[in-house]
């Protein structure tokens, strides 16, 4: 597998590739790879017949007071995990290479981006949407996989493919996570030992909306006031917020019904971490 930092050198071997008819499938990354990570190259792998990864720490989604600097890196381990989910490429170029002096291009999608995570995080979903639009336009992939432990990101990037008419499917997977219910994510890393015990309140709280739900709670408010009181049994966390909106819109719903997300960011220590579950054919009552 090898290691690319050019665009026109990845372009070029694309454009090969394509031309001997292979299908190529795209998993865009910021590294320090997980079992999250490595079931959408995986399934990139099983539907594809060339995969690139890339990793690359895209400056421009993140704000001026988060993580960017202590982001975790580690692109020797990997290339291992790559390697294994049956990778082709790892596209790793620098920040000047895909930000060169003068660049002036951004693209953003609007309303849905304003809710939840963009809400709290200013500026965070034109990042992704242009480092993935630019990303797109180098890799020119048949398929992108995408995890929906970032639900929104999916929505926004499904919008901008949409919105854009660009000729690529994007494939919502499922969230991976520990066996303790943890979400996995780079940034998990990056929790002390105490608060990574205490992170596991954010799946506990999402299951026991998931049990209310089961049991044939479908107001929105109820399940949030269950939630919160779960969430509250950690007081150490500190809500950025917890949501039930609609999946397609990301509008807050009052009841329960079709296809819903519930929603929660919350910092553990000095770490944001999200999480979330969709419920999905949900009959009005039961
Ligand atoms: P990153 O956080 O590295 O995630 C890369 C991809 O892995 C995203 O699609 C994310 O949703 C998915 N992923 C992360 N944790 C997961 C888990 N526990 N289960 C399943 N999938 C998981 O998301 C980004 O990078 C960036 O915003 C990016 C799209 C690369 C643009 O810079």
């Amino acid at each position: 597998m090898k290691i690319i930092t050019s665009i026109d050198e990845l372009k070029t071997i694309i454009r090969k590739e394509k031309q001997n008819g292979k299908q190529i499938g795209f998993v865009p990354t910021m590294g320090y790879l997980h079992d999250g990570h490595l079931s959408l190259i995986e399934k990139a792998s099983i539907e594809n017949h060339f995969v690139v990864v890339s990793i690359f720490v895209n400056p421009t989604q993140f704000g001026i007071n988060e993580d960017f600097d202590v982001y975790p890196r580690d692109l020797e381990r990997d290339q291992k995990i790559a390697e294994i989910g049956g990778a082709n490429i790892i596209f790793h170029p620098t920040i000047k290479e895909m930000y060169p002096n003068g660049y002036r291009t951004y693209v953003e999608v609007e309303e849905i981006t304003e809710k939840l995570c963009g809400a709290s995080r200013p500026g965070h979903f034109r990042g992704v949407t242009t480092v993935v639009a630019k990303l797109f336009h180098i890799v020119t992939p048949h398929r992108a996989y995408f995890g929906l432990k970032d639900a929104q990101q999916v929505a926004v990037l499904q919008k901008m493919v949409k919105d854009l008419n660009m000729d690529v499917q994007v494939i919502p997977c499922p969230i991976v996570r520990e066996a303790d219910g943890l979400a996995m994510s780079s940034r998990n890393v990056n929790l002390s030992p105490q608060d990574r015990k205490t992170a596991l309140i954010l799946s506990k709280s999402l299951a026991k909306a998931k049990e209310i739900v089961a049991a044939g709670e479908r107001n929105a408010e109820m399940i949030l006031i269950q939630v919160k009181k779960t969430l509250a049994t950690e007081p150490t966390v500190i809500i950025d917020y917890i949501e039930i909106v609609d999946f397609e819109t990301f509008e807050r719903i009052d009841i329960l019904k079709g296809r819903v997300l519930i929603a929660i960011a919350a910092k553990i220590g000095k770490v944001r971490l999200i999480d979330n579950i969709i419920l999905e054919d949900l009959p009005s009552c039961i």
